[in-house]
């Protein structure tokens, strides 16, 4: 056979943080200590509810194929829980339950993304959507964000980068890697000005649930007409279970369950039954408690980050990442990422990941593991910085 990788993957970066992830799982099997800040799932275990109605489901045999739009009472929920938490109404018929945000940002992107068009998002951003771009043909037209703006995309920044290739907007609100907010008042003028140009207005609400300080606003508060990506991963502590969900302008519904069908069938069955679990009272209280534990490891680390010199323009206000500025005490982030992990066993990720802009600038550092990890963390990175 003639190994001939496709065009497309040419454009498909991979993750940096990955080949130190193996390198860190390296250092373990020689018997290192490894403290994982790098990785962006929660460590606490699913909440028992969720657990307990996924192996119900699979006990009753409810494991076959469900609509490819999801199990309709799943939907049901998942259209009140806005009502509940936003005060927003939403016709169940435009929510699709997917494989995780992954599975609902490939589709809202397949749905309305024509080859040779751009979107705008900042740079730095989640890197999955770039190279799910890039798949479909399409591009992201990065847009470098300050501390000015909260790391955030505005009205003037999208104004200014519309070009005629340009399709929309993609915002992610609190943000991987800053944990940072768009106000309300922002996010209302970034979809009424991406409406102006005739664009589609994406909105990435997979951390609105880990938010500390601030309120998270759906982009639904604003626009009926925008695609509205969530998923039960992050503040529901699903990640393996790979269930999330897209809300879709009501002209793209037709078009994305065709899609869903041929890409998934559906999402997993067993884990759509768990996740209309976690929308439960019993499930929340769980959750709530576990934000408490987050935000107060987030407190903590920030403020023995800056002690230990790493600048940190904006406080972050949500999801369970620090983004730190790192060039008082390093001239290429990439190198301090490496250098950590092989001499004191904490492992980090580099700002390249996220990005291009300043990126041998930042680090991201996760909040994933309890306080006692943390403090040692801590330990070890002053020491690290004692000795360099
Ligand atoms: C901003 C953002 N969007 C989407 C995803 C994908 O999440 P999921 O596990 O639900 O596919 C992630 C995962 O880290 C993320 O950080």
């Amino acid at each position: 056979m003639i190994v001939l990788v496709s065009d497309k993957m040419k454009n498909i970066t991979p993750f940096h943080v990955m080949a130190l992830l193996e390198r860190a799982k390296e250092l373990e099997k020689q018997g290192r200590n490894v403290i994982h800040m790098e990785v962006g799932e929660p460590d606490f275990p699913t909440p028992e509810p969720i657990v307990t109605a996924g192996m119900n489901a699979i006990r009753q045999g409810d494991v076959k194929y469900t609509p490819a739009a999801g199990l309709p009472e799943l939907r049901e929920r998942i259209a009140y829980f806005y009502q509940q938490r936003y005060g927003v109404t939403v016709a169940a018929e435009r929510v699709l339950v997917t494989p995780g945000a992954s599975g609902a940002l490939l589709l809202a992107l397949g749905v309305s993304l024509n080859s040779g068009q751009s979107l705008l998002m900042a740079d730095p951003s989640y890197p999955c959507n770039r190279n799910f771009m890039a798949f479909l043909g399409a591009q992201a037209q990065l847009i470098p964000v300050r501390g000015e703006t909260n790391f955030q995309l505005t009205a003037q920044l999208i104004e200014q980068n519309w070009q005629q290739n340009t399709r929309g907007v993609l915002v992610a609100s609190p943000s991987n890697p800053t944990g940072t907010l768009i106000s309300k008042q922002a996010l209302n003028e970034c979809i009424d000005i991406t409406e102006e140009k005739k664009g589609c207005f994406y909105s990435d609400e997979i951390y609105h649930g880990l938010v500390y300080q601030g309120e998270a606003q759906t982009a639904l508060a604003y626009n009926d007409d925008v695609f509205v990506i969530n998923s039960f991963s992050k503040y529901f502590g699903m990640t393996g279970w790979r269930v999330g969900w897209l809300i879709v302008p009501a002209c793209f519904y037709g078009a994305a369950e065709k899609l869903a069908q041929n890409l998934f069938i559906a999402a997993a069955s067993h884990s759509q039954y768990a996740a209309l679990a976690a929308l439960d009272n019993q499930s929340m209280i769980i959750l709530e408690a576990r934000r408490f534990e987050f935000q107060r490891r987030g407190d903590f680390l920030y403020e023995q980050l800056i002690r230990l010199g790493f600048v940190i323009m904006c406080r972050p206000q949500g999801a369970f990442y620090i983004y730190a500025d790192c060039s008082a005490l390093t001239d290429n982030s990439f190198q301090f990422v490496q250098e950590l992990l092989e001499v004191e066993g904490v492992a980090i990720t580099p700002g390249c990941d996220f990005g291009d802009s300043n990126a041998n600038s930042f680090v991201r550092f996760s909040y994933t593991s309890d306080l006692e990890h943390l403090n040692e963390a801590i330990f070890r990175i002053e020491r690290f910085l004692k000795n360099k």
